[in-house]
């Protein structure tokens, strides 16, 4: 379902047509529609009611996803570089500020879920609203302003497809929460993939990581420095349901030597007896997924898994989790078979700056700069991340208890 609508324009959503010159208006607003459609495209399925609910406080409703994407090319994009942009409604700020503390104050994540109000259809209506004002901006700029303006585009499109993810993940956990189960989309399948428990090895020795300068990245895959591996091999497939079948059988959760303290904190607190999602019935296991409630399939790989659980199951396999130099060196020598495209990965590496890493002045460099602590980093990519928006350099991160993402597992081996 997301690698369809990724290809809208014969190429990855998001990112511009590079025949075209950097700075070329054409280019710009071919990207920015690609990528604002696909938001639409995705809420679609979506009623009125299901864009409001938010059943968690990490979770945010569809329809403030709409909107606090589209309050970010009004806030960084319009008001400093539209001359005589008019604000579609100035109570919206507060509303649809997400964290951005220097760009003023901003509602209270948890209460999202209350605001019945701008209703959906309002949401639309401010939309259309920013799309045509950011299209007017990018049709009438020189060279001048094009080459202030083009990084802001850019960010904000990068940003958008970032919510993409989560506006899916926010409304399966929500779905989640409703006895009948619904469906987001009855032909969603999760795609096909070969699965083999076989490991390569990753070459040791002075290794470079970091984006490598093509392209756009974020701010936190920067300075690319030098890192040393030793010996290590390396999981060509992610870890199946089989295994994780396996884990369960061998009484995985209801065993404490295989669990960080947090993590077995975890499992007693919440009653974990399985992957998130899974329900068991009749003695069968079942998951709730975009598609609906299905049988788990042996074959696939595993997700909804926290780093928690991760972690436990790399223990009692005998194995370890990547660091995350490890998985990039890795996918760059093109050892993965399933790098992208299924699930995120955890990686045993906590989220930190790397060597003289700085976050920009101002209100776009609290982007990630702040959010490095307490938190570990997942590499590749999943089902529903845009095409064309990881690259190898990439870093997703949450705290270790969150398994509402697409998130599992990739083993090492230090033989
Ligand atoms: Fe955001």
């Amino acid at each position: 379902m997301a690698r369809t609508a990724a290809s809208v324009l014969g190429r990855r959503v998001g990112e511009p047509d590079r025949r075209l010159p950097r700075n070329s208006a054409e280019r710009w607003i071919e990207a920015f529609r690609a990528v604002r459609a696909e938001t639409e495209r995705r809420a679609a399925p979506l009623s009125a009611e299901d864009q409001v609910i938010q059943s968690m406080p990490d979770a945010s409703p569809t329809k403030w996803h709409r909107a606090h994407t589209t309050w970010f090319f009004e806030q960084f994009l319009l008001k400093p570089h539209a001359p005589g942009y008019r604000e579609f409604d100035e109570r919206f700020a507060f509303l649809f500020n997400s964290y951005y503390v220097a760009a003023g104050p901003r509602h209270a994540r948890p209460e999202r879920g209350m605001v019945t109000r701008p209703s959906v259809a309002d949401v639309a209506a401010y939309r259309a609203h920013v799309d045509a004002a950011v299209e007017q901006l990018i049709a009438g700029a020189d060279a001048s302003r094009m080459s202030a303006i083009a990084p802001i585009v850019e960010i904000g499109l990068h940003h958008e497809q970032q919510h993409q993810e989560l506006l899916l993940t926010d409304i399966l956990h929500a779905f989640a929460q409703n006895p009948t189960s619904p469906t987001y989309d009855e032909r969603w399948r999760l795609p096909r993939v070969r699965t083999a428990r076989m490991f390569v090895d990753i070459p040791s020795g002075l290794h470079e990581i970091g984006h490598d300068g093509e392209g756009f990245c974020f701010d936190n895959e920067q300075p690319r420095h030098r890192t040393f591996l030793r010996d290590v091999a390396i999981r060509r497939h992610l870890v199946t349901n089989k295994e994780w079948l396996e884990f369960i059988a061998d009484g995985g959760y209801a065993t404490p030597a295989l669990w960080l303290a947090d993590g077995w904190a975890k499992v007693q607190a919440d009653g974990w007896e399985a992957p998130g999602y899974w329900r068991r019935i009749d003695g069968a296991w079942f998951s709730l997924t975009l598609g609906g409630l299905k049988p788990v399939d042996p074959a696939a790989p595993v997700l909804h898994v926290s780093y928690y659980e991760a972690e436990a199951f790399a223990r009692w396999a005998g194995k370890h989790l990547p660091s995350e130099a490890e998985w990039e060196v890795a996918a760059r020598a093109g050892l993965f078979a399933d790098a992208d495209g299924v699930a995120w990965q955890w990686t045993r590496s906590a989220y930190l700056p790397y060597p003289g890493y700085r976050a920009a002045d101002g209100a776009l460099g609290e982007y990630n700069g702040k959010f490095m602590v307490g938190q570990m980093v997942l590499r590749g990519s999943s089902f529903a991340t845009p095409d064309g928006h990881a690259r190898p350099s990439y870093r997703n991160f949450f705290y270790p208890p969150a398994r509402w993402q697409f998130s599992g597992v990739r083993l090492v081996d230090y033989r």
